[in-house]
């Protein structure tokens, strides 16, 4: 099935100018960037998107580092892009992705973890219309 994921770029990789080493690697994967922007996240937006997250103890600083300095968010999209993207991002904590991942290679701890990226269909859905409310989470 094709579909579409939400795929944020840190503030992080993003400080350390490697934008385009990581969208490099998606497109290689066959998934193509179908909406993408730079913005600065409000402490607002950051609670607001990780919303799931708001009674873990590291919620705090993970907000605190996700409106550290600018971030790009993009749509990806392509056959079983929210797995396939997963795949690419390797595990959450970096000490613990597989060597070639774009986290053990750009990232430098479970919170300045370069990237994240929707989970499931049902997120993703939320997760691409809080950042693209204009577009088509299905892409149709
Ligand atoms: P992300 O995919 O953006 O989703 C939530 C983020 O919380 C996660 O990546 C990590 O950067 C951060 N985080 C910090 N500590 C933890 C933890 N113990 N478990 C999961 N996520 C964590």
């Amino acid at each position: 099935t094709i579909e579409r994921t939400l795929s944020i770029i840190k503030p992080d990789a993003v400080a350390k100018n490697v934008i385009g080493q990581i969208v490099s690697r998606f497109e290689q994967a066959g998934l193509k960037v179908v909406a993408a922007r730079l913005t600065q996240l409000s402490r607002a937006e950051a609670e607001r998107f990780y919303a799931v997250h708001s009674a873990r103890p590291f919620f705090k600083d993970l907000v605190d580092f996700m409106i550290s300095g600018p971030v790009f968010v993009q749509v990806l999209e392509g056959e079983n892009a929210i797995l396939k993207n997963r795949d690419l991002m390797g595990a959450t904590d970096p000490k613990k992705a597989e060597k070639g991942t774009i986290r053990a290679d750009f990232a430098d701890s479970i919170d300045a973890n370069a990237v994240h990226g929707s989970d499931a269909p049902e997120t993703a859905a939320v997760e691409v219309a809080f950042f693209f409310p204009q577009i088509d989470v299905h892409g149709r």
